[in-house]
This record gives structure tokens, C-alpha cells and sequence, in this order.
């Protein structure tokens, strides 16, 4: 199958982790995410080792949240020894109520507001990873008003492309993050920061986009940035500690998608690195690497069922099921292709093209088109692969259609992590 922790089992059903993916959507209904906790640690562990044993101590991943948030992933976080990216209040609330240090947050984003920053820093955040003029304008005035300093990254922009999809590409020039090296107000900005007297600029970050199958854009990157932080030693003395070098690597799909060894990308990355510091007579910094997706992605299979099959003749089959794009936005936002099988008849001959829609109300609703499965009836579970990233963390209540739980399972058990919501909770706030 697409991953090693996906099998078919005696019964010609999909098993997940080694557990009967019908027997799941019996006890939990449809539909349903299904999380393999310990495919998500094993992935935490290639960055977590990889990133120390060729960046260095010091060296590790911060799990970017927006890929999946819920109190339980930063739980797992920390007992793997990632640090986590957070972009809104609200991600740092849900760190920070499941215990998560605060000291190990670093906070992105490209607008952080004044109440952002005040409950950021009141909570102890570790590091800002500033954007903007006005933002560190802000962090300054309110660490003077506390009498502190506050630890900040500078958020830059390579100008590279990474040729990865347009719409999660941010490391060009023209984008809304950051500041360009290119045009010279990094350069520039780093001045700006060198006068505050409450912060302490302790490195840069970089962000080059998503879906990146090897090591060649992280070097170029990397490239870029240690040239510019042998310009800031030479302009302003400045001895850079941390390079973040953004997102992580990318995941499989599809069977097309490439195989990648990410801790084989991890070591060759280092030794250039190594090489361009050498060369550029930089100290070699701690390096950072902000992996989402290739932490959590290939840990997520969702379940679903089936209700209506239907052939317009001379065109295509839709097949429909209980979920859509309120729970998995990706197909009709970004055309992401998905492995979809039938998890109840998962030996079965599939030879029935069709395309699988969602019951939201409007016709780009599609959760993927032109797939292969045995001939569907009401009732087949239909289990739609690698959903564990940019899934839950994107969901919406569109037509008001309730968020489905989320069950991790771990060691062979199966245990609610995010109970499914109600009609009550769809009317919470409602006065
Ligand atoms: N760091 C920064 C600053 C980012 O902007 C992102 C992703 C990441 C880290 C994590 O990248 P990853 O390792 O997950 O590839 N909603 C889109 C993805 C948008 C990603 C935006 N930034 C999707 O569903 O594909």
C-alpha cells in the first residue's frame, strides 16, 4: 500500500496501524478522521534525530501547527522534543491549554495584532517570528511597558520557487510575508531592529513553500541565507545564532508521488551548510526546519459513507458520501489528488471510474475525480488516504455540516481525541 502502516487484512478490509478500518467506522460513525498516533511520533523522530545528529545540538524541528491543531498533537510534540509553530491567538490557546511550554513557541504570521502580542508575551512565548514594521514596533512597546526583552526571528524572503503549486508557494519576492532580500529591505530592516532596546534579534527565517520532494531548494535557500548573514556580520557585527529554514519536506499522496528519505535529505542538506559557512566565514547557526504536513499527513485516513451512486450517461458516476469539503477543502482549492479506496472491499477488482463528491451544496464540492474502485453501494465505507494534514485544521461548519472526531490509535487501541461535534455546538454561539 501508499505507506507501511496501511494493510488489508484477513477480512478484505483496510486496516489502519493494524486496526480493522470498518470496525472503527461501526463504533465511531461516519465520518470520521482516523489518526495513527505512533506513525506521527516515528515521523517527529527522523527530524527530531536527523536534525540533531547533522545540524548539531541545538538543532530540531518546530512542528507547524496549522497542519493539524488539537490539544493532543501539541502533547505529542513536546514528548517528542519539537518546538511548535503557532500563526493566531488560537492555536496558542489550544498549545498552551494542553501544557505546552510557551518558551518553546515560536509565533508567525504577517499580522499579529496588539492583543496577539500582549497575550503572547504574557504568556511567555519564546520567539516572534516578526513580518512587519508595525509589529515590532508593537513587541518593543509593550516589552518596555513589562520591563523586558523579547527573543525575535526576522522573517526574510529568498526570492526562490521552489516549482511547487503556486498557492502554497511563499518564498518569492512578491508575496505578503516577510522581507525581500532581493530589493535590499532585509538589509535595511535589520538596521531598524538593531535600535530597539527590547529586542533581541536572534536570528532569521525563511519559508520556501510546500510540497518538496528533495534537498536541492532547501540548499539553495540555504545558500541565499548564509550569504545574507555574512553581509549582516560584515555591516553590523551581527552574529547570527538561529536560521530557520521553514517548512518540511513532502509527503505521498498518490503512488506517483515520489519515495523520500527524509533523514538522507536532512544529512545532505547539513553538509552543504557546513561547506557555505566555511567558505563565507559564518559561524555555523542552530538550524530550524518547520515540518506540518510530513508530520501528520501520512498518519490520517478518513472514513466515510457512501450514500448515492449515479450515472449521468455519456458523461461520468458521482459517487456521494457523508463528508465533503467541510472536512477535506483541498480538492476544491487546490486540485490535491487522493488515494481513495473502498475500506469494506478493499481486495475487490476496482474497475469502476468514477468521481467521488461531498454532500456540501454547490458542484465544485468534490473531494477527487477520475478514481478506480469496485462498484460502490450505500453503506460501503470509502476511506480517503494521507488526510491527517491541512484536513481538521481547514474545516469548516459550510452548510452547517458538523466537524467529524478525530480517533488516534495508538498500540492497537483506538481512543477519541476530538469528540464529534453537535447541532448544539453548531448553534454555540448563536444569541
Ligand atoms: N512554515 C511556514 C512559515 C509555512 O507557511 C508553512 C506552510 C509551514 C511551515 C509548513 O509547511 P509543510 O511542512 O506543512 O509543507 N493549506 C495548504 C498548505 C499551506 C501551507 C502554508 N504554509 C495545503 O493544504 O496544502
Amino acid at each position: 500500500m501508499l505507506h507501511t502502516n496501511l494493510s488489508v487484512n484477513e477480512k478484505g478490509h483496510l486496516a489502519i496501524a493494524g486496526v480493522d478500518a470498518v470496525s472503527l467506522a461501526e463504533k465511531y460513525g461516519t465520518p470520521l478522521y482516523v489518526l495513527d498516533e505512533d506513525r506521527v511520533r516515528a515521523n517527529a523522530r527522523i527530524y527530531v534525530d536527523s536534525m540533531r545528529k547533522y545540524f548539531g545540538e541545538g538543532s530540531r524541528p518546530l512542528y507547524a501547527s496549522k497542519a493539524l491543531s488539537f490539544r493532543g498533537i501539541y502533547k505529542i510534540a513536546a514528548e517528542e522534543g519539537m518546538c511548535v509553530d503557532i500563526v493566531s491567538p488560537g492555536e496558542l490557546y489550544t498549545a498552551l491549554s494542553a501544557g505546552f511550554p510557551a518558551k518553546d513557541m515560536f509565533f508567525h504570521g504577517n499580522n499579529k495584532t496588539d492583543a496577539d502580542i500582549r497575550y503572547a508575551m504574557d504568556s511567555g512565548i519564546g520567539y516572534f517570528i516578526v513580518d512587519n514594521a508595525e509589529e515590532l514596533n508593537a513587541i518593543e512597546d509593550y516589552a518596555a511597558l513589562c520591563g523586558t526583552t523579547q527573543d525575535i526571528l526576522l522573517r526574510v524572503t529568498p526570492g526562490i520557487d521552489p516549482h511547487t503549486f503556486e498557492a502554497v508557494n511563499t518564498g518569492k519576492v512578491d508575496c505578503q510575508f516577510g522581507f525581500s532580500i532581493e530589493t535590499g529591505q532585509a538589509r535595511a530592516f535589520v538596521g531598524e531592529i538593531l535600535k530597539k532596546k527590547h529586542i533581541r534579534l536572534r536570528g532569521f527565517h525563511c519559508h520556501i513553500g510546500s510540497q518538496i520532494f528533495d534537498q536541492v531548494p532547501f540548499c539553495d535557500a540555504a545558500d541565499i541565507m548564509i550569504r545574507f548573514l555574512a553581509e549582516m556580520k560584515k555591516q553590523y557585527g551581527l552574529l547570527t545564532e538561529i536560521l530557520n529554514l521553514g517548512g518540511g519536506f513532502g509527503v505521498r499522496y498518490v503512488d506517483s508521488d515520489p519515495v523520500i528519505d527524509i533523514a538522507e535529505n536532512i544529512r545532505l542538506v547539513a553538509s552543504h551548510i557546513n561547506a557555505r559557512c566555511i567558505e563565507l566565514g559564518v559561524a555555523h547557526p542552530v538550524i530550524l526546519m518547520e515540518p506540518g504536513r510530513s508530520i501528520v499527513a501520512d498518519a490520517g485516513v478518513t472514513l466515510y459513507s457512501v450514500g448515492s451512486v449515479k450515472t449521468i450517461d455519456g458523461y461520468r458516476s458521482y459517487v456521494s458520501i457523508d463528508g465533503g469539503m467541510s472536512d477535506n477543502p483541498r480538492y476544491a482549492l487546490y486540485k490535491s489528488q487522493y488515494t481513495v479506496l473502498l475500506a469494506n472491499r478493499a481486495n475487490e477488482n476496482a474497475d469502476f471510474l468514477c468521481t467521488v463528491a461531498g454532500r456540501c451544496c454547490e458542484s465544485g464540492a468534490l473531494i477527487q475525480e477520475n478514481v478506480l474502485l469496485p462498484r460502490p453501494v450505500r453503506g460501503d465505507i470509502l476511506a480517503v488516504l494521507v488526510t491527517g494534514a491541512y484536513n481538521y485544521s481547514m474545516a469548516s461548519n459550510y452548510n452547517r455540516i458538523c466537524r467529524p472526531p478525530i480517533v488516534m490509535l495508538s498500540n492497537g487501541e483506538d481512543r477519541i481525541a476530538v469528540r464529534r461535534e453537535t447541532f448544539e455546538d453548531l448553534t454555540a454561539c448563536d444569541l
